[in-house]
């Protein structure tokens, strides 16, 4: 019988195998951060530093986590984030990946910027759903047309991201040669044959099949193959974006709204103001601006702030079925997970898409199960301290 753990026991054993899997260059364009990477960082040290308040003797059997999210009955309190990089993971990894979520009963977003037509994803994700999410091209009209395709194509929800306005700065992919158009160079062939459970499992699959890589939702100018490995700095930037965006995009799209990248109460407002349904709190994992404060630091007063006039989704750094379930605590609709899913699914496929999400469900029940809470709605701001009231930050 097939292991189905994969020898992975949290989280953390999945990162480590997808860095033994995949070439150098493509893992740490997957698994890093941007600058100093002080956010990565920070994003764990905030999570680790809440502590859980455990309430005991409450009867806590026939738990379970469903939550009800924007409207829909979902069976885990989590939605799989947009990674644009799963399609060079696995071969077609986005269709992997959403089979995984459809099997889990949660949302799979999509990333534009992904190695599969959103068309066949959705096929994939049949009996469940899926989002799609987008950057704002310079050239606006082009994006519409991509957003009148997703919502063609069933999309549930449009996540609109708003906080890559210029490409980020990511000094080991420029070190590890990671370009758009790919370059030869010795060291990354060199990378790509060491690891040739990659190069035939994917990279070669792709050239028997479709070709070489590239961007399938893109409008075919944009295409940009991926070649061997990929920067993210085909995705072409636009620092003209503006709250005008998110009125159009509202006129334009009939289903739910959700801005992700979301760091300050007011944006949150002010994305109720424009039409949303929902915010993403997140600094991207720490890919994108460093030393930006953890998400989960500034989801109190966002929460606060919004008063129920939005869904507020958190992410960055949730690694534990403990950092959802603080999260959760501090009043977030629901977690969004990037990371996590995604070395899964570069360790197996669907399987090890679906490996992930057990872990994080088994350690939310766990957890559930020890602070006393039957329910998602049985967690309360009482099953949780915040940092400062820990008292000062240990030298
Ligand atoms: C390899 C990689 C690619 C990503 N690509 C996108 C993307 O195309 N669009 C987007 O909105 N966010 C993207 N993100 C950010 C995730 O959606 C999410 O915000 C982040 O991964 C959450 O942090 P975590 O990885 O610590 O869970 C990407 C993240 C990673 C790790």
């Amino acid at each position: 019988m097939k292991d189905e753990t994969l020898g992975a026991w949290n989280i953390a054993d999945l990162t480590e195998l997808a860095r033994r899997r995949l070439p150098k260059g493509l893992f740490e364009f997957m698994h890093r951060g941007n600058d100093d990477e002080i956010a990565v960082r920070d994003n764990r040290i905030a999570l680790e530093r809440i502590k859980l308040k455990p309430r005991v003797l409450r009867d806590v059997s026939g738990r379970n986590q469903e939550i009800t999210l924007f409207g829909k009955q979902q069976k885990m309190p989590i939605v799989i984030a947009p990674t644009g990089s799963v399609g060079l993971a696995w071969y077609e990894g986005e269709t992997a990946i959403a089979r995984a979520a459809a099997a889990a009963g949660v949302p799979y977003t999509l990333a534009a910027s992904s190695m599969t037509a959103m068309e066949k994803v959705a096929e994939a994700a049949a009996g469940g759903s899926w989002w799609f999410q987008f950057y704002m091209w310079p050239d606006r009209s082009l994006s519409h047309q991509l957003v009148a395709r997703a919502r063609d194509a069933g999309a549930e929800a449009l996540v609109f991201t708003v906080d890559t306005v210029v490409a980020p700065g990511r000094e080991y992919n420029l070190r590890n040669g990671f370009t758009i158009p790919f370059r030869f160079t010795r060291r990354n062939v060199i990378d790509v044959m060491m690891h040739p459970r990659w190069l035939f499992g994917v990279l070669v699959r792709y050239l028997l099949t479709t070709g070489a890589p590239r961007y399938m939702n893109f409008p075919p100018h944009m295409q940009t193959r991926v070649g061997a490995l990929p920067m993210g700095r085909s995705v072409q930037s636009n620092d003209t974006i503006n709250w005008d965006d998110i009125r159009e995009l509202r006129k334009l799209w009939p289903r739910k709204l959700v801005i992700k990248g979301i760091q300050h109460a007011q944006d949150a407002v002010m994305a109720a103001d424009c039409g949303a349904d929902g915010v993403v709190l997140s600094n991207h994992g720490g890919r994108v601006l460093d030393s930006t404060t953890a998400p989960i630091l500034v989801l109190p007063e966002v929460v606060e702030a919004v008063n129920k006039r939005l869904t507020v989704i958190v992410d960055s750094g949730f690694r534990r079925g403990s950092d959802v379930v603080k999260a959760l605590a501090l009043g977030a609709d629901a977690v969004m997970l990037g990371r996590g899913p995604l070395h899964g699914t570069a360790v197996g496929g669907e399987a090890g898409a679906r490996r992930a999400l057990n872990i994080y469900r088994e350690e939310i029940d766990r957890v559930m199960a020890l602070i006393g809470a039957r329910s998602v709605a049985d967690i309360t701001r009482e099953h949780v301290i915040m940092p400062e009231m820990n008292g000062p930050v240990p030298a």
